[in-house]
């Protein structure tokens, strides 16, 4: 049977006038980057990697001096990586060891692990409703059949993904092939993940949850990987940044303080067919983008920043415009990896496919009605209401369709994200996507008053996965919908909570 999850929340969070004084704030650029810790196998067979992550509070530092109450995977705020090889499968025992009510939302803290990214089976992609309550824990088996990319995995427990997420579960995953291994572009320590994400903060230092009404969160703290505004080294050679919004609400429009371009190299799907580039861009939630930055034209002394241009309409915080700097100290010690192919995967995830393949057209309308989120008018609430069988899409196992997103929600955009596959972007209100989304995607960013059309496959699994906005508080509030590939009597199925099924961790 069904288990009734509570639409409301338990309690509403303290408002944004409790925030801590920005003068307790570090100046920018004071606090050194750093990269999250990897993960390491707790063994190794023949064929896969296993790894066993714990869900667990924990205490950071993240303003000087304050002492904030986090929640993440194995106690590290913003980590750990997960490094993948691909043909060799992963399993990762995921155990909720998380204090069994959030002390100050007051909700019960289950979880589900998403990783965002991969074209897992149904069972072990993190629906919302397959929980893990404190004390217990899942194993999920992730097939890393995929071309190497950059993927995440965070939380996706129905209804409190968002506070979840906020609270630190979210970290990153990579996966590495041969061809990439192949191409002569940066690698190593010149290959740098940027989990970047917004956060605000109480009097006593913890983190302040505040969705006005449903809307969204937008913090007055930028964090990279964990670290406010930080200042990173770089020697005058490229570098290669793995940038991923893991912010729950904000969008991001990057640009360099020099005004110089990014070249992007990679998509959600990975390396795209060939680098482009762009002075600024728009980084909707969920999206990754691999960009290359040359600091070979910069002098030793040097100070390149990261900016963000755009201020949400809902508050103007005039801390968000800077998000990290590159301080250039030096020449480089190592110059293996300092270029930039001009092809790069000609082969790349869902780039070959047009609308001319498609079976079948498909309209999703985000919408807001009386106050909740909607796809097609329907949301979450049905699903559970349907016994987890109401389906908006039921493709057939390797069909390509045509998914038109269209979004009239004034003043809002939607980063839709579709699970399993990888699409590509059509067009966006009948105009080429943009030069950074000619690549495989999973999640677009689908602005105000615009209609996006992307071309998908679907496969190579059957069963039901999850679509929905990665606004994570639109998503809990209810903007989230699935689809179903193949029929219903599909041999996978996701997992849907039951104690006997995971036990005592
Ligand atoms: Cu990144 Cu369904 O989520
Ligand atoms: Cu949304």
């Amino acid at each position: 049977a069904a288990l009734a999850l509570p639409l409301e929340r338990v309690a509403r969070a303290k408002t944004a006038s409790d925030r801590i004084a920005v003068s307790k704030f570090p100046k920018p650029f004071t606090v050194p980057f750093t990269v999250p810790p990897e993960a390491v196998p707790t063994k190794r067979s023949s064929t896969t990697d296993y790894y066993t992550v714990s869900m667990r509070s924990a205490v950071t530092e993240i303003l000087p001096g304050m002492k904030t109450e986090t929640w993440s995977y194995d106690g590290t705020f913003g980590g750990p990586t997960i490094r993948a090889t691909r043909g060799r499968p992963a399993v990762v025992r995921q155990i909720n060891e998380l204090p069994s009510v959030h002390p100050r939302l007051g909700y019960e803290s289950w979880t589900s692990v998403h990783l965002h990214g991969s074209g897992s089976l149904p069972e072990y992609d993190g629906y919302a409703s397959d929980i893990t309550r404190s004390g217990q824990y899942k194993d999920y088996r992730y097939p890393n059949f995929q071309d190497a990319r950059t993927l995440w995995y965070h939380d996706h427990g129905a209804h409190h993904t968002a506070e979840n997420a906020y609270m630190g579960l979210a970290a990153m995953y990579t996966m590495h092939d041969e061809l990439e291994r192949s191409l002569p572009i940066p690698k190593g320590r010149y290959d740098v993940p940027l989990l970047i994400r917004d956060a605000m903060f109480d009097r006593d230092g913890q983190l302040l949850y505040d969705d006005e009404g449903h809307s969204g969160l937008f913090g007055d703290v930028i964090l990279v990987n964990g670290r406010p505004w930080p200042v990173m080294k770089v020697e005058r050679r490229k570098y290669r940044f793995r940038i991923l919004n893991c912010a729950i609400a904000r969008g991001f429009r990057f640009a360099l303080s020099t005004g110089d371009p990014f070249v992007f190299i990679g998509t959600d799907a990975g390396l795209m067919p060939q680098p482009r580039s762009a002075t600024s861009y728009r980084h909707g939630m969920a999206e990754r983008y691999e960009v290359v930055i040359d600091f070979a034209k910069y002098r030793i002394g040097q100070r390149v920043v990261l900016k963000n241009l755009s201020v949400p309409n809902v508050e103007d915080f005039d801390t968000t415009g800077d998000v990290m700097a590159f301080d250039v100290t030096g020449d480089p010690t190592d110059l293996s990896g300092n270029a930039i192919p001009d092809l790069l995967n000609p082969n790349a995830p869902a780039m070959d496919l047009t609308a001319a393949m498609a079976k079948k057209t498909r309209t999703f309308e985000f919408i807001r009605k009386n106050g909740t989120w909607t796809i097609n008018g329907k949301t979450w609430a049905d699903v559970i209401a349907s016994d987890y069988e109401y389906v908006w899409a039921d493709p057939g196992l390797g069909d390509v369709e045509v998914w038109e997103f269209v979004n009239k929600s004034g003043g809002w955009f939607h980063p839709v994200h579709v699970h399993l596959v990888d699409f590509k972007v059509l067009d966006r209100n009948g105009r080429a996507p943009s030069p950074w989304e000619l690549g495989g995607k999973d999640t677009v960013y689908v602005g105000e008053n615009e209609t996006v059309r992307v071309a998908v496959k679907f496969g190579p699994h059957t069963g039901r996965y999850m679509i929905h906005c990665h606004n994570l508080v639109h998503e809990d509030h209810d903007m989230m919908a699935q689809f179903r590939v193949g029929p219903p009597d599909t041999e996978h199925h996701p997992v849907l909570a039951d104690p006997a099924k995971t036990g005592p961790a």
